[in-house]
C-alpha cells in the first residue's frame, strides 16, 4: 500500500504542483497578489509570444509556456523576465490553506463565460491530449536541442521537452481502482468563488479538496484543452490567442458547451478504456504495488462503472453558475429547507427581462436585476426561482437545490421553479438551451436524487392564473417527457 500512497502523492503533485498546508514561503513566491487572474491576462501573454514567433504553430507556443514552468528552463532564451514570471503565476497550480483559513486554488483564471479554468490543465491537454499517457516518465525534461537564435524557430520537430502530466483518466482510474467502495460514494469535485469578478485575484474553494485533489477548474481545463486541441488539429494556421478569444468570449461562446462537446469526442466506452490503460501503465511501471489484485474482467468492470459515474455526475449535468459568481445579494432572513426528493418541476419564463441574454456578462446582470426586483419591489427574501436558464448556455443558481423558493404560488415546497430568461409568448429559446433543461437538468436531478424518477413537468400557467411561461414555450414543454396535463 505504501507504494501506491507514494504514487497517489505523485498524482496529486501532477494535479497540483504543490500543496501548501501551512505558511511556506514557497507557496507565495510564485504568485504576486496583484496579478489579475483573467483569461485575458493569459491571451495577452500568448499574443506577445505569437507576434515574436509568428511562424510557430499554436501547439509550440503552448509548449514553450509549459517549459517555462520546469526547473530546467532558462528564462532568457525565449521569454523576458516579466513574461516568464507571469507564465509561472498563471500556470502553477496550487492548493493553499493558511491555518484556519479557507482553501485557495491558484493557477486558475476567470474566463469571459463566467467559468473558472485551471490553465495548467488546459495547456497540458492542448500539448499532450486528454488520454492516458504511459510515457509520463520518459518525456520528462528533454531540452530544446538546438541553440536558439532570436526570432527563428529554435528546433525541428519533434521537440518534446515537455513533461506530459498525469492524465484525467489516470487520476480517476487510480482513485476508483485503489479505494474500496469509492464507486458507492459520489465523486467530490469542489467549485469555488472569486474575490471579485471584475478584478479577480484570489479563488476560494468551497470546502476542502477531495482525496484526488480534482477541482471543477481542473476538469474545465482538461475538457477545454481537449476541444481546443481538436480545433488546432483541424486548422493549424489559427493563433491560439484567437482561438481562446472566440472559444470563451464569442457571442455565443463555445465554452459553456464543453461537457457535451467533450462527450461528442468520446467513442462508446472510450473514457473507461482509457482509465483501464492508465491502470495498466501503473501496473507495468510499478509492478502494481498497492492496487488490489484484479482480473482483467474485474478491471474492465470497475473502469466502466467509474467512467459511467464520472459521465453521470459531471458530463451529463448542466454547469450551474453559483450565486457568488453572478453577484447575488444575501438571502434576507432565514431560508427553509426543502424535503427531498421533490416530485414537481414548474417551468417559467422571466417575461422581464424580455430579451434572452447571450453572455455571462448580460445574464449575470439580469440575475442581479431580478433579485433586486424580487427583494425590493416584491418584498421577497430572495430571487424567487430555484434555477434560471440563460441563453449563454449556463444555468444560474437562484435558491438552488436545497431551499424553498417563491416561484409557483402554493407549490413552492413541492417543486423546483426553473425559469428561462426572456419573453417566450411568440418565440422559444434556441434548441441547445431547451435541451439543457430537457435532456440534462432533469435527468441529472433524478440521478442526484433531488427529484423522483416519476417527477412531473408543468407550466406555471397550469397551477396559477398567468400566461407564464408564454404560449410558444408552453407548447414546447407540453411535448416533453414527464409533462403532465392539468
Ligand atoms: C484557418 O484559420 C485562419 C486564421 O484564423 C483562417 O484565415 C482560415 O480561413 C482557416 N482555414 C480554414 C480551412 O478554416
Ligand atoms: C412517485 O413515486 C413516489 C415513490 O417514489 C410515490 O410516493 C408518488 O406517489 C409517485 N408520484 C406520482 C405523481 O406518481
Amino acid at each position: 500500500m505504501l507504494f501506491l500512497s507514494w504514487y497517489l502523492v505523485e498524482v496529486k503533485m501532477a494535479v497540483y504542483q504543490l500543496i501548501c498546508i501551512f505558511v511556506l514561503p514557497a507557496c507565495f513566491s510564485a504568485a504576486p497578489s496583484h496579478t489579475i487572474m483573467k483569461m485575458e491576462t493569459f491571451t495577452d501573454l500568448l499574443q506577445e509570444l505569437e507576434s515574436r514567433f509568428p511562424e510557430w504553430p499554436a501547439k509550440d507556443v503552448a509548449d514553450l509556456l509549459l517549459s517555462s514552468n520546469t526547473k530546467q528552463f532558462q528564462p532568457h532564451q525565449y521569454l523576458s523576465d516579466r513574461q516568464a514570471a507571469l507564465a509561472q503565476v498563471l500556470l502553477s497550480k496550487k492548493l493553499i490553506s493558511l491555518e484556519g483559513m479557507p482553501w485557495q486554488e491558484q493557477g486558475v483564471v476567470l474566463a469571459p463565460d463566467g467559468s473558472t479554468v485551471a490553465l495548467r490543465s488546459l495547456v497540458d491537454t492542448v500539448v499532450c491530449g486528454w488520454k492516458a499517457n504511459c510515457d509520463v516518465k520518459k518525456l520528462k525534461n528533454h531540452k530544446r536541442d538546438v541553440e536558439p537564435s532570436k526570432d527563428t524557430r529554435p528546433s525541428q520537430e519533434p521537440h518534446s521537452h515537455t513533461t506530459c502530466r498525469i492524465s484525467l483518466p489516470s487520476v480517476l482510474g487510480l482513485h476508483f481502482a485503489s479505494l474500496k467502495d469509492s464507486l458507492q460514494v459520489p465523486l467530490y469535485v469542489p467549485d469555488g468563488c472569486w474575490d471579485s469578478t471584475t478584478d479577480p485575484k484570489t479563488f476560494q474553494l468551497h470546502g476542502a479538496p477531495s482525496i484526488t485533489d480534482l477541482t471543477l477548474a481542473n476538469i474545465n481545463g482538461v475538457l477545454d484543452g481537449a476541444l481546443l486541441r481538436e480545433m488546432m488539429i483541424m486548422n493549424e494556421t489559427q493563433k491560439m490567442s484567437d482561438l481562446l478569444h472566440s472559444y470563451y468570449g464569442g457571442i455565443p461562446a463555445r465554452s459553456p458547451y464543453r461537457r457535451q462537446n467533450f462527450q461528442a469526442l468520446l467513442e462508446e466506452g472510450e473514457f473507461g478504456d482509457e482509465m483501464g490503460k492508465a491502470i495498466e501503465c501503473y501496473r507495468k511501471q510499478y509492478q502494481g504495488s498497492g492496487l488490489p489484485i484484479m482480473t482483467d474482467e474485474e478491471l474492465k468492470e470497475t473502469t466502466a462503472a467509474a467512467a459511467k459515474q464520472f459521465e453521470q455526475q459531471y458530463l451529463d449535468c448542466p454547469a450551474v453558475i453559483p450565486r457568488c459568481q453572478w453577484g447575488a445579494k444575501p438571502y434576507k432572513g432565514t431560508p427553509t429547507l426543502l424535503q427531498l426528493p421533490l416530485q414537481h418541476i414548474y417551468i417559467h419564463h422571466t417575461y422581464e427581462p424580455s430579451r434572452p441574454c447571450l453572455s455571462f456578462k448580460d445574464c449575470s446582470a439580469d440575475m442581479r436585476s431580478m433579485q433586486r426586483f424580487h427583494q425590493e419591489d416584491r418584498g421577497w427574501d430572495d430571487i424567487g426561482y430555484s434555477f434560471v436558464v440563460g441563453s449563454d448556455g449556463y444555468l444560474y443558481e437562484g435558491r438552488g437545490w436545497l431551499w424553498v423558493g417563491a416561484h409557483t404560488l402554493g407549490h413552492n415546497s413541492i417543486g423546483y421553479g426553473v425559469s428561462f430568461i426572456g419573453n417566450f409568448m411568440a418565440s422559444v429559446p434556441e434548441g441547445p438551451i431547451l435541451s439543457l433543461v430537457r435532456d440534462r437538468f432533469l435527468s441529472c436531478a433524478v440521478t442526484s436524487e433531488y427529484i423522483t424518477s416519476n417527477y412531473t413537468v408543468q407550466g406555471h400557467r397550469q397551477v396559477v392564473r398567468t400566461s407564464c411561461p408564454g404560449d410558444a414555450l408552453f407548447q414546447k414543454i407540453s411535448a416533453w417527457k414527464n409533462f403532465k396535463e392539468s
